[in-house]
């Protein structure tokens, strides 16, 4: 389901559940960082490395692990990018070569309310509070604070491997269009260079379904003759962000 959030040229593997087998597929050096780990964690791990495995097969990468750097942002090979994500029941890996995309970030989340209200408090700045309410109201079937999160998750992880610096949860806001089922994410510090022009949004896509929300983003490569928006990009239905067809 994942590959309808993402752009022309990006490959995803997904999974409903951790599959047997793919700890004894592991590299050796990849097996080496769940060493010790919790049989659930390293389970994840392997699964995900599994389906990041194959996506970059299908883009005829050579197979070669993939290890992480001391943040634990994964070291895609030269010439690729890409994003990995897990949580209960599902597992996915998305992969595009770098003359497709400058950075991808996705996530996944259950479409669970999160675990209080202090954890919201953290994750969500004032902007984001105000138009919550009327969106839950909506549609009380989507976990709208959640789905905030995953939105932030996503940015985390294109922002990080373009900056290599942290971000809080409060240096951006996502509005969110649920007729297009996109979001934007409005960096309020600084945003990244990318091909010579600094960015202050992040445009993704979101979507519900089988208990599980799940968002990402792509940044464009900067070619301009291979950076044409896919199909979901940027698309909104008004200004303002609680008003479309939800
Ligand atoms: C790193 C983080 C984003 C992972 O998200 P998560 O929902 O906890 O977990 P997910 O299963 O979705 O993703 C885990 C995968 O993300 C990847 N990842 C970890 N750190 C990363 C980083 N710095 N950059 C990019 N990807 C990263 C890894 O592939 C990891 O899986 P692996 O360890 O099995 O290889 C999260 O733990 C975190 O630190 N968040 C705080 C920062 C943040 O979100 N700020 C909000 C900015 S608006």
């Amino acid at each position: 389901m994942i590959e309808e959030l993402l752009e022309p040229g990006t490959v995803a593997v997904e999974t409903f559940g951790d599959e047997p087998g793919a700890l004894a597929d592991l590299f050796p050096e990849e097996a080496l960082l769940v060493e010790g780990a919790q049989a659930g964690r390293r389970g994840e791990f392997a699964t995900v490395r599994r389906c990041a495995h194959e996506a970059l097969g299908k883009l005829g990468a050579e197979p070669a692990p993939i290890l992480r750097d001391p943040k634990g942002a994964p070291r895609w090979p030269a010439g690729f990018v890409g994003a990995m994500t897990h949580c209960e029941g599902y597992r996915a890996a998305v992969v595009a070569p770098a003359d497709r995309a400058a950075a991808i970030g996705i996530d996944a989340e259950p479409n669970r309310p999160l675990r209080s209200a202090g954890v919201a408090e953290l994750v969500t700045v004032e902007a984001e509070r105000a138009w919550l309410p009327s969106l839950a109201a909506r549609r009380p079937d989507v976990q709208w604070e959640r789905l905030v999160f995953s939105a932030k998750e996503s940015v985390y992880k294109v922002w990080y491997p373009l900056t290599g610096r942290w971000l809080d949860f409060e240096d951006a806001e996502i509005t969110v269009d649920p007729a297009w089922s996109t979001f934007r994410a409005r960096l309020l510090v600084p945003g990244p260079v990318v091909g010579g022009v600094r960015l202050d949004t992040f445009h993704g896509s979101w979507l519900v379904r089988d208990g599980l929300i799940v968002t990402a983003i792509t940044i464009p490569a900067p070619t301009p003759a291979l950076a044409a928006p896919g199909p979901s990009a940027g698309r909104w239905a008004g200004d303002d962000p609680t008003v479309g067809g939800a």
